[in-house]
């Protein structure tokens, strides 16, 4: 299938990073080409000398999800690769050291929401539609999609919405706290960067620690996690004081 050139593009803005998904005639449809463009850009230094990330689709949709085409050829090996290739893109954004903002509009289905759920905040424009439509196809959201869905909604409403396989609109989204902040129409890509500027401005290892203490919290026992507090404060401290 023809995926037309550059696909996945990064312009820097002074010290954010900011990612165009740029498949937009097929409504961003995340394919194993696509992915592979998203993971070459995650590595570039564009995005490791950066000190926040922005991540969108511009102003059409930010994603329809995995592309459908693809899905049909999958069997149970080659989905055990995929997830050692091109679907670990998924994990490669999560686990950015750089805070990350991802920026809404239309569509927000499926992998797109997966990958949406792999950034730290996400903002959204009103036009923004969200789902985990996969149970009616058969499958499930598998790229960390249930799971984080779970931490970021609460159990009763992750199970309304994929056992249901709904969409939800963009202030259903904001009141189940998918979406931190709604923009004025058009204007979600300057929001998120504006956040992710101000995200830039603070000690960049504090910002890198305190989200590695985000992520690991939901795992570890809690008396686990307060150590891990305790020691990431020993180790901020002094830097602190030296600077
Ligand atoms: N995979 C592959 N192609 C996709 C796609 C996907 N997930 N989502 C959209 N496209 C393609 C369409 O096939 C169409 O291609 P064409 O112009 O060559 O025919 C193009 O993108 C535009 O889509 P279209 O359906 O005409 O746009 P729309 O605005 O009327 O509807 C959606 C948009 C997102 C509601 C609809 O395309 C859709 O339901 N897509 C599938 C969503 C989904 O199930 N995602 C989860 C996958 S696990």
């Amino acid at each position: 299938m023809s995926q037309g050139p550059g696909t996945v593009e990064v312009i820097r803005d002074g010290d954010v990073a900011v990612i165009y998904l740029r498949r937009n005639w097929k409504r961003n449809a995340l394919s194993i080409h696509m992915e592979t463009e998203l993971a070459r850009v995650l590595r570039s230094d564009a995005v490791k000398t950066s000190l926040a990330v922005v991540i969108t689709g511009g102003e059409g949709a930010f994603s329809a999800g995995a592309d459908i085409t693809e899905l049909r050829e999958m069997t149970a090996h080659s989905v055990a690769d995929y997830y050692r290739n091109s679907g670990a893109v998924y994990e490669m954004l999560a686990d950015l050291r750089q805070p990350t903002v991802a920026a809404i509009a239309g569509y927000c289905l499926g992998g797109g929401l997966e990958l949406a759920l792999a950034a730290d905040i996400r903002v959204a424009d009103p036009s923004a539609v969200f789902g985990l439509p996969e149970v009616g196809l058969g499958i499930l959201a598998s790229a960390g999609g249930v799971s984080r869905m779970v931490r970021v909604v609460g159990a009763g409403r992750a199970r309304d919405l994929i056992l249901r396989g709904r969409r939800i609109d963009v202030r259903q989204a904001e009141n189940w706290g998918i979406v931190t902040e709604v923009s004025a129409p058009g204007e979600h890509v300057d929001l998120a960067k504006s956040i992710a500027h101000e995200l830039a401005r603070h000690p960049s290892l504090a910002v890198s620690i305190n989200k590695q203490i985000l992520d690991v919290s939901f795992n570890a026992p809690r008396d686990a996690t307060l150590l891990m507090e305790r020691l990431a404060y020993a180790v901020l401290a002094p830097i602190r004081n030296e600077g």
